[in-house]
């Protein structure tokens, strides 16, 4: 998506459609605390995110019509508006003036991408509501417009392949025109990465094995400039990889150890952060197989790892001055004559022995391998993310991805990125009373803690392969995948994580 900013009046803009924001003013509140005159319902009072008098003008008729219930996502569409050198005007409301944030922005320009594209529109021009800090704005403009692009029906015949090729955000003129700039631009670069992310998790497992998206992997780093490494079987063997290859080794697929490194010049030494994705490209759950039923979903197995290669991406192109280092341990989990079999022991390259409960918990394998090379590489601070349990999903739903640390610093760090980013996370505990749950009779520690609990379970195990290096753990089972078509995203794989990484990853380097 092409994007420009315009600093000129909306009603003089040519364009497909213009797009305005549809506000409700209404005083819900007496005094801010009781509800108004408890049995009338305040009417709606619409106006439009605009300081143009033409644009307010043409839209007040409809508005005021008591039509319009101003409700999050409404749309409404006028032809020829009167006034406008635009074709169209696209009303869509965004709910209450008062709780209006970005982040309410950021999903409005999706919806607005969504209607458009859906009737066959190539470009429009999107007024910048003035009640946002113009920067934000576009920031949100710009992200919210590209999640909202894509669509998943890459195998259907029919894939009518429809999307906004050009975008205009159209900003007050006394803005900081140079600021936005670099703000549209930045905006897109993260948008671009989320949609590569979600083009990678959005493939089957025969189209995205290990191998290709250790292909992937290093043709986008290629592209962006960043050194990207491959390993397979001998060179996990031989760096006594024994939890990733336990998983891997059941699979007839080769798996691949995908190391990317972004080292810019003039960047400190330290720190040096690490990002490690869990890239389970199918999830049988092995020997200690799953039911067939949504068993098929499990191709999103590998989002954590999809996640980190958009998050290297859009680093290598936005050049922080800080060290990163990308893991991604990529394998399908399989049943088979080689599998590994519950009882087994493996030993991880930690040293740390791990008696298997359960094949099923197969990424906080593969991950343990992951982090404790990192940290053999150098990482100072560690990031995974990874599709881990069912039970996360249990607790948070799909609306909060979970976010675990082992030092508060670090997630104080990480938690005013995530807002930053607009991204929703919930906290979960890492007390020590939960390692009882991972203790083993025979070995150091089981790799199953059982059902209650299991998310924490999961990211005790990985705890111990952190150590003390200050780590953060996010557990996207629920938030990888829209279960759902939203009006401003596609049902399938949501990119979620990555705008938070990018910016955690930028708070070094300022
Ligand atoms: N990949 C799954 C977790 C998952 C479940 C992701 C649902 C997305 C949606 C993971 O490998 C897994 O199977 N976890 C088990 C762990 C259990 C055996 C301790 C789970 O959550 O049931
Ligand atoms: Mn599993
Ligand atoms: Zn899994």
């Amino acid at each position: 998506m092409k994007i420009t900013l315009s600093f000129s009046t909306p009603s003089e803009l040519e364009t497909e459609s213009l797009v305005a924001v549809a506000l409700d003013h209404a005083d819900k509140t007496s005094n801010g605390k009781e509800p108004a005159a408890s049995n009338k319902i305040e009417k709606p009072q619409l106006k439009l995110a605009s300081g143009d008098a033409a644009v307010q003008s043409v839209a007040a008729d409809l508005l005021g019509s008591g039509e319009v219930t101003g409700r999050p996502f409404e749309t409404n569409l006028l032809h020829k508006p009167v006034g406008l050198k635009a074709k169209r005007l696209l009303l869509i409301s965004g709910g209450a003036a008062k709780k209006f944030t970005s982040y309410d922005l950021r999903r409005i320009a999706g919806a607005a991408v969504r209607t458009l594209k859906a009737r066959g529109i190539r470009s429009f021009a999107f007024i910048a509501p003035p009640s946002i800090p113009a920067e934000e704005a576009v920031r949100a403009i710009v992200e919210g417009a590209l999640v909202g692009n894509f669509d998943p029906d890459y195998y259907r015949s029919d894939r009518k392949d429809q999307k906004i090729d050009a975008l205009t955000i159209v900003a007050s003129g006394n803005s900081d025109k140079a600021a936005l700039e670099k703000a549209a631009n930045e905006a897109l670069i993260i948008g671009e990465s989320q949609n590569f992310t979600r083009d990678l998790v959005n493939e089957p497992a025969n189209r995205m094995t290990p191998t290709i998206l250790a292909e992937r992997a290093s043709k986008m780093c290629q592209e962006v400039g960043l050194k990207c490494e491959v390993y397979g079987a001998d060179k996990i063997k031989e760096l006594k990889m024994g939890a990733f290859w336990g998983v891997a080794q059941g699979s007839d697929e080769p798996p691949a150890l995908i190391v990317m490194r972004y080292e810019p010049a003039g960047a400190p030494e330290k720190p040096v952060l690490g990002l490690v994705g869990k890239g389970i490209t199918f999830d049988t759950g092995g020997i200690s197989i799953k039911p067939a039923d949504n068993m098929e979903k499990m191709k999103y197995d590998m989002a954590g790892g999809a996640t980190m290669i958009g998050v290297m991406r859009a680093i290598a192109l936005l050049k922080p001055k800080v060290k990163v280092i990308g893991i991604v341990c990529a394998t399908e989990n399989m049943p088979s004559g080689k599998a590994q079999k519950p009882g087994d022991v493996q030993i991880a390259m930690s040293g740390k022995s791990i008696e298997i409960i359960n094949t099923d918990a197969e990424g906080r394998l593969v991950l343990a391998d992951g982090l404790f090379y990192a940290r053999q590489l150098g990482c100072t601070h560690l990031v995974d993310a990874a599709t881990l349990t069912g039970a996360v999903v249990v607790a948070l739903g799909y609306a909060n991805a979970g976010v675990f640390a082992n030092d508060d610093a670090i997630y104080e760090r990480f938690h005013k990125a995530n807002e930053e980013a607009g991204e929703k996370m919930w906290r979960l505990p890492l007390d020590d009373e939960y390692k009882d749950n991972i203790k083993s009779s025979i070995a150091d520690i089981v790799n199953s803690g059982g059902r209650w609990g299991g998310a924490i379970n999961a990211a005790m195990f990985l705890k111990e392969f952190a150590e003390d290096t200050p780590w953060i753990h996010l557990d996207i089972a629920g938030t990888a995948w829209t279960e759902e078509q939203k009006p401003w995203i596609a049902k399938g794989p949501s990119g979620i994580a990555l705008r938070s990484l990018v910016e955690f990853v930028q708070s070094f380097a300022n």
